[in-house]
């Protein structure tokens, strides 16, 4: 008799296991934005079907080697898809007289492991399919799969964006990205440039669960004079570190989880233990608050509208079809000549139809 009431519990355990399972799995695919035109997320199936688990093979090695290569790849990620959207021309080095993205000020601290990560993945990807997955895509599934094995969620990535040919100039970059000195109102004009609201500024900010930062990120909050939203025992924690004004050591963005990707960097932000103002401010103000103080204590809540906000991100501005060009080297755009430039596969296929008949 007890058995057969214990096998009951483990079965009831089982059928809400696995009910609410299927609810999460519904949630993700309900809550996934709509896709750009052009992008599919089965646009390698038939080019590069071992695509995803190429990138996928080669960053669990990576991430396990340098934890902080998860972190600096995210952020390439943001970086790429907030200025003109993800083209990949932040991963663009200088040729000739136009600069490279990566010399204007908030771009200097992306890691060079990273710029190098997705250069391999791209020779890799290239070996095995050709050249046929774009640089921009590399930088989105990178991006993913640093998420996921940091212990944040998978989610799927839409993919078929194209390369741009050029960077963006300095003016674009400073107008596109905020500085982790802006509040509140200042991020939600930047985001809305871009289609993006308070609740993606919240989740994506989220990500700041990972990585570092340098201390110039943030002395101004705590020289001359110290922030007086900022927990007291916080700043005796980051004068440390930063002792004084233009130091060059680093701290870690998330004091309680440095290198996990969880919700910890909400009760960090509850705690007033945020790191940059840009953070900080979103438990102050009205419009941002209650979702933080949401993520803080539900981190389903936190993973399922990061998934969201991502791929809306991931979907900024991107060219497609015949737009733009497939790099052979994420750092430079092709030589003029390069048949990736110069003969798009609706030509190919028009010659291929008309030699047909
Ligand atoms: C909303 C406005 C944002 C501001 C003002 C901002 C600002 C910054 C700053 C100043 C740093 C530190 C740079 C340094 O000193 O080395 C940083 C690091 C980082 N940011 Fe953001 N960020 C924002 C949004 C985002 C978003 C949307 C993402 C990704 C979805 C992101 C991901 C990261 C990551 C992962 C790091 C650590 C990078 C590393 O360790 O190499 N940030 N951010």
């Amino acid at each position: 008799m007890a058995s057969s009431a214990s096998a009951l519990r483990v079965l009831l355990l089982v059928v809400l296991a696995l009910a609410s399972c299927a609810s999460a799995a519904a949630a993700v695919a309900a809550r996934t934005p709509p896709l750009a035109n052009g992008l599919s997320f089965e646009f390698y199936k038939a080019t590069c079907p071992q695509a995803e688990s190429i990138v996928f093979n080669f960053l669990q090695d990576a991430v396990r080697n340098d934890v902080g290569l998860a972190a600096a790849l995210v952020r390439i990620h943001f970086h790429d898809c907030f200025v003109q959207g993800c083209d990949g021309s932040v991963l663009l080095d200088k040729t000739g007289s136009t600069d490279s993205e990566k010399i204007a000020p908030p771009n200097v601290t992306l890691r060079p492991t990273a710029f190098k990560a997705i250069n391999d993945l791209r020779a890799l990807l290239a070996k095995a399919c050709g050249a046929v997955v774009s640089c921009a895509d590399i930088a989105a599934l990178a991006a993913r799969d640093s998420v996921q094995l940091a212990g944040g969620p998978h989610y799927p990535v839409p993919l078929g964006r194209r390369d741009g040919l050029t960077p963006a100039n300095l003016t674009t970059i400073l107008g596109a990205l905020p500085r982790p000195t802006s509040n509140v109102t200042t991020l939600l004009s930047f985001l809305a440039k871009i289609s993006l609201d308070a609740d993606d500024l919240v989740a994506l900010s989220g990500a700041h669960t990972l990585g570092i930062a340098h201390c110039v990120s943030f002395e101004e909050r705590l020289f001359p004079t110290q922030d007086p939203t900022m927990d007291k025992w916080f700043a005796g924690q980051l004068k440390l570190t930063c002792p004084a004004l233009n130091i060059t050591n680093t701290t870690n963005n998330d004091i309680r989880t440095p290198n996990v990707f969880d919700n910890k960097y909400y009760l960090d932000l509850l705690n007033r233990q945020g790191l940059f103002t840009s953070d900080q401010d979103m438990h102050t103000d009205g419009r941002t608050k209650p979702t933080v103080t949401k993520f803080a204590v539900d981190q389903a809540a936190f993973f399922d509208q990061y998934v969201f906000s991502v791929i809306k991100m991931g979907q900024i501005n991107v060219l497609t079809g015949n737009q733009g060009q497939i790099r052979n080297d994420c750092s430079a755009p092709n030589a003029a000549s390069s048949s990736n430039d110069e003969l798009p596969w609706s030509v190919l296929e028009t010659v291929a139809e008309t030699l047909a008949l």
